[in-house]
């Protein structure tokens, strides 16, 4: 997979480089290249927004440097998704669809966002992706670009080690995952679950199963209600 990533703030994604998704770049599995939008300015002050028509508070980054980038970067099946407070949430099945993707091109806005002819100009030859991390707002798309990267390239095959930890986890069947124990057998008082010492496959299974429905009703009952 080949991912693109555009940002006035192209040091935020050093972060990519430990952990998982730098194992993952050191195999190979992904390249990943991050762009400076500033590079795409003519101006002196390398300026990428300007004060909103209609008025109001705060800025907008402007349609001119994101399309000198853009129409770089983008080939026939890229995707161009657009973090933004605005958009669709992204999920776990959101996730999913972006694993199957060749390209992937991340536009991450600042301020109040980016002239919204642009996200209109792409979708004409494009799939472009408005995505939303959480009802709530960041100061830019970095961050949210950075949770949406990790969250997919786990999905591609060969970047986790061990693809079963893929198949139980939270957001599978629509729940959360089951609470998890590890040794000693008690901490501080507290007792691991009888149930998971007893080497009763079945019986084991169907506990994980009402602790991830109980789980859910208790802290997510919204993914229970549609
Ligand atoms: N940019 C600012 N807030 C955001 C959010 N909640 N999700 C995605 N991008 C954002």
């Amino acid at each position: 997979m080949k991912i693109d990533i555009v940002t006035i703030f192209p040091a935020f994604f050093d972060v990519l480089d430990v952990s998982l998704i730098g194992k993952a770049l050191d195999k190979n599995l992904v390249e990943i290249s991050v762009h400076d939008l500033r590079d795409a300015t003519t101006d002196p002050h390398r300026s990428v927004d300007d004060t909103p028509y209609g008025g109001g508070a705060g800025m907008v980054m402007s349609p001119e440097p994101w399309g000198v980038v853009l129409d770089r970067l983008l080939t026939t099946d890229s995707v161009l998704v657009v973090p933004s407070p605005a958009g669709r949430l992204f999920t776990q099945a959101q996730a999913k669809e972006l694993a199957q993707a060749g390209h992937l091109v991340f536009a991450c806005g600042r301020y109040e966002g980016i002239d919204q002819r642009v996200i209109e100009h792409y979708s004409q030859s494009h799939t472009v992706l408005e995505l939303s991390l959480g009802d709530y707002v960041l100061n830019g798309g970095e961050v949210a670009v950075v949770a949406m990267v990790e969250a997919t390239l786990r999905l591609v095959p060969g970047v986790i080690g061990n693809p079963e930890s893929l198949i139980e986890e939270s957001h599978e069947e629509g729940l959360v995952e089951y609470p998890s124990y590890t040794k000693p057998r008690t901490w501080r008082g507290i007792e691991v679950p009888e149930v998971l010492l007893s080497g009763h496959h079945e019986q084991i299974r169907q506990w994980r199963h009402e602790q991830s429905v109980a789980r859910t009703q208790r802290m997510r009952p919204d993914l229970l209600s549609d």
